[in-house]
């Protein structure tokens, strides 16, 4: 969810604003996704880098990010979403955040519509540790590791690969996000800024990936000189 400050700078407004325009936006997609048939989406919405931006910025995100979560739980319980937060939840999450995001998936862990998973305090590298550790901890030889056994230790290894990646503002970077599950995701740069991106360009988003031929590295069957038996 990229383009909450330039949003701000184009209207001569703090950067905050920007942040507080994203709202409308985050609730537009999840509709958007839930009404496309989307089973999986993640929203990363701040970043193990994340915590180097002013002290004021970041202490306006935890605030911003409790309102909202608190505001939409009920909506999101009634629509049947299951809501997970994937992060480090290290000690600069300030408490009260950290419970709001633990009632929350309390509230929803039973849901089975769709899995609204928001990264938050998130790092792909950090993920990959932290699946190291886990190995090493559960005492896994190195002789019985390979993807599968590595991808069991990483946090929610229920949730399955990414397939599509959309980051709006233009910007063509991975900056750290779901790092093992986005091998091999499809991926879109929406010049479109955060605050703007609404329900109408997400489903473009999908109608694209939808044209897409995904070959995970094989040859389609239906591809010319296609040499398979
Ligand atoms: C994304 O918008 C929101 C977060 C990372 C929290 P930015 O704040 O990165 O907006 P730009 O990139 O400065 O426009
Ligand atoms: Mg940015």
């Amino acid at each position: 969810m990229d383009g909450n400050g330039r949003w701000a700078a184009q209207r001569s407004l703090p950067r905050t604003s920007g942040h507080t325009a994203a709202e409308a936006t985050v609730i537009d997609v999840i509709e958007a996704a839930r009404a496309a048939g989307v089973e999986w989406l993640s929203l990363y919405a701040f970043s193990t880098e994340n915590w180097s931006r002013p002290s004021g910025e970041v202490d306006f995100l935890m605030h911003l990010v409790r309102r909202v979560v608190r505001k939409h739980a009920p909506l999101l319980h009634a629509r049947g979403i299951r809501c997970r937060f994937l992060g480090v939840s290290d000690a600069r999450i300030p408490a009260p955040l950290a419970q709001d995001f633990a009632d929350l998936m309390t509230l929803t862990g039973a849901n089975r519509g769709m899995t609204l998973t928001v990264a938050f305090d998130h790092g792909g590298r950090s993920d990959i540790v932290e699946a190291a550790r886990s190995l090493i901890r559960a005492g896994v030889p190195a002789e019985a590791l390979d993807e599968q056994v590595f991808a069991a230790h990483l946090p929610f290894p229920d949730t399955p690969d990414v397939d599509l990646v959309i980051r709006t503002s233009g910007e063509q970077r991975i900056s750290n996000f779901m790092l093992w599950q986005v091998a091999y995701a499809e991926w879109m740069f929406p010049p479109v800024l955060w605050p703007d991106f609404r329900a109408t360009h997400f489903a473009e988003c999908v109608h694209t990936y939808q044209q897409r031929d995904r070959r995970f590295g094989g040859v389609a069957p239906h591809a010319n000189g296609d040499l398979r038996p």
